[in-house]
């Protein structure tokens, strides 16, 4: 049977009363039909829905149900945002085998009904893990595109509440609203319920939170689409880490993700196509978010130079400073400077690209380098006087 879902959960807020969800979901089963060419059914069912009590009902049912996110009793901060996402702006990249398990994960959601009723259906929920600026924020917002449903993000801030049990009530709270319509819940920094253990809270009142966070999650019933997302997986409470039917850890892009990223972010800037594989080749361990900063820096280098595209020294500046620290002044060619930009790649940081960089002349330039290597000769014998090898520094972040 098609769209047991949306039904099943009509004739549920019916039965509970529950009018907002009676509506929300005869919303998302009026779309459904339309999407499939079915107007004449849709609008029924709109109508019939609309005028049980044409008083109470705005025109649209979605912005009626919308406007009411829950707020902290407390701060009256809003414990969560919502945002629709056009597909066309939640651009992700991913490698592979990783977009397969994604793909995967749209499929089973989607064919949710099918799979309930063959009594194989998945709790549709995600823990997206991964280091600070991978793209998981950017994945829950892909995701929730491709399902054409609202972006329900709970704010952590709001959420754990400064006053003690009130952290529990938000979440509830929180919970009992997006039981209420169709969309995706997105639990992200999950880890800041974690970090409460470091905080003024005692150590009572963050079991209390897990509690509640583990029955609320249990409670939803796979009727909602639940992502999660951390930077700290191994400080997650074990029980919140099962309660998630996908794991997926995001790592820094593959050569193949780093080529479409610099072909994404650089868009009509694009200079030379036969440069982006050696920008490929020394971005490597980058992330997706260093890379939006690189080519970001480099776009803007070009707009302020009045030209259309971007130049490999616009790139490279960029990169030597995502890979060396902001703070590698290429203005002065200091011989240690040099030597650093050419040892991150010799087969990229020719002579003539240095001489682009730095804004001096190949003969200077390879008298400095000449000069430092023969001066990291002397400190290899020497050994302990060496400079410590210096740590890649992110300025992106
Ligand atoms: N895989 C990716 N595909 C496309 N864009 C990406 C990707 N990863 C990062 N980005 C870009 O970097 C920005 C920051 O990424 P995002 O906020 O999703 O990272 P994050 O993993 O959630 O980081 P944090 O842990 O700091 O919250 C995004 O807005 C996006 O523009
Ligand atoms: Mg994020």
């Amino acid at each position: 049977m098609e769209h047991l879902v949306e039904i099943s959960r009509i004739i549920d807020g019916a039965l509970k009363g529950d009018r907002a969800k009676v509506l929300a979901y005869v919303e998302q089963l009026a779309r459904k039909l339309r999407e499939a060419g079915d107007e004449k059914a849709a609008d029924r069912l709109t109508q019939t829905a609309t005028q049980t009590k044409t008083s109470e009902v705005a025109p649209n049912i979605a912005s009626a149900v919308a406007t009411r996110l829950p707020v902290d009793t407390e701060s009256r901060f809003s414990l969560a945002d919502e945002e629709w996402i056009d597909r066309a702006t939640a651009h992700i990249v991913l490698d592979s085998g990783v977009q397969q398990r994604v793909d995967e994960f749209l499929r089973f959601v989607r064919a949710a009904d099918q799979l309930m009723a063959n009594r194989v259906g998945i709790s549709p929920s995600m823990l997206i893990y991964g280091e600070p600026g991978v793209g998981k924020t950017e994945l829950a917002r892909h995701i929730a595109a491709q399902l054409g449903l609202p972006l329900i993000t709970a704010r952590s801030d709001a959420l754990i509440s400064s006053f003690l049990g009130s952290t529990a009530k938000n979440i509830r709270v929180l919970f009992e609203h997006v039981k209420s319509r169709p969309c995706v819940l997105f639990l992200d920094e999950l880890d800041s319920v974690a970090k409460l253990r470091d905080d003024h809270h005692e150590l009572g009142e963050l079991k209390r939170v897990v509690v509640s966070l583990l029955q609320n999650i249990d409670a939803l019933n796979n009727e909602t689409v639940l992502l999660g997302a951390t930077n700290h997986s191994h400080l997650l409470d074990p029980a919140v880490w099962r309660r998630f039917s996908y794991k997926l850890e995001l790592l820094p892009p593959d050569p193949e993700a780093r080529a479409k990223m610099f072909g994404m972010f650089l868009g009509s800037f694009v200079g030379d196509p036969a440069a982006l594989a050696e920008y490929v080749e020394i971005s490597s361990g980058a992330t997706g978010a260093d890379l939006r900063y690189v080519c970001e820096t480099a776009i803007r280098e070009a707009v302020l130079a009045d030209r259309a595209i971007v130049t490999d020294t616009d790139v490279l500046r960029a990169l030597v400073h995502l890979r060396l620290g902001v703070k590698a002044d290429m203005s002065r060619d200091d011989a240690p400077l040099v030597k650093a930009v050419r040892d991150i790649s010799p087969s990229v940081f020719t002579l003539k690209r240095l001489a682009a960089l730095f804004g001096s002349s190949e003969p200077t330039l390879s008298r400095r380098l000449n000069s430092e290597d023969s001066h990291g000769q002397q400190r290899a014998k020497a050994p302990n006087q060496g400079r410590p090898h210096a740590r890649r520094r992110s300025p992106g972040k």
